[in-house]
């Protein structure tokens, strides 16, 4: 368990590089979090730290993007499951090719394709607190 603190957004790319350090061999992130959490402002930041230059933006409509690193040529798929109704919408995309592609893949509304996020997914919850301050955990 590891916690992040986000005081203030100029913080956030500060807290980027924290939540990096943290990855490990991991590939698959499922960020968990209210609306307005802050779930699609910190992925961006974590992939400008990783070196993506590509806009980042949710994927509300596409269901997923992908942004590659200009600096180390590695491609990273971001999700937003929020308007997923069925199941089989995700079946459909062929989410197993993203999700075991070895490639980093962080993932918004997880909490609507549980059943299908790989067992060694690891957990981040991001909390507004009453400051307007966010606090981002990893399990
Ligand atoms: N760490 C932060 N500090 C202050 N404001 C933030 C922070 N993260 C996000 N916000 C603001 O909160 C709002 C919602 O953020 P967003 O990333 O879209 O949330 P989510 O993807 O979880 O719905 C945006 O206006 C954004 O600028
Ligand atoms: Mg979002």
């Amino acid at each position: 368990m590891k916690e992040i603190k986000i005081q203030t957004l100029e913080q956030i790319h500060e807290a980027a590089r924290q939540f990096i350090d943290c990855m490990g061999e991991n590939t698959v992130f499922a960020f968990y979090g209210k609306m307005g959490a802050g779930k699609t402002t910190f992925i961006k930041a974590v992939c400008e730290e990783l070196g993506v230059t590509d806009t980042i933006t949710s994927p509300t409509f596409a269901i997923v993007n992908e942004y590659r690193s200009d600096t180390t040529g590695e491609l990273i798929y971001h999700f937003d499951f929020y308007r997923i109704k069925r199941l089989e919408e995700v079946y459909d995309m062929g989410y197993e090719d993203y999700f075991y592609s070895g490639a980093i893949c962080f993932i918004e509304w997880p909490e609507l394709v549980e059943e299908l996020l790989p067992e060694d997914a690891v957990k981040v919850s991001i909390a507004e607190t009453e400051g307007g301050e966010r606090l981002i955990t990893l399990d």
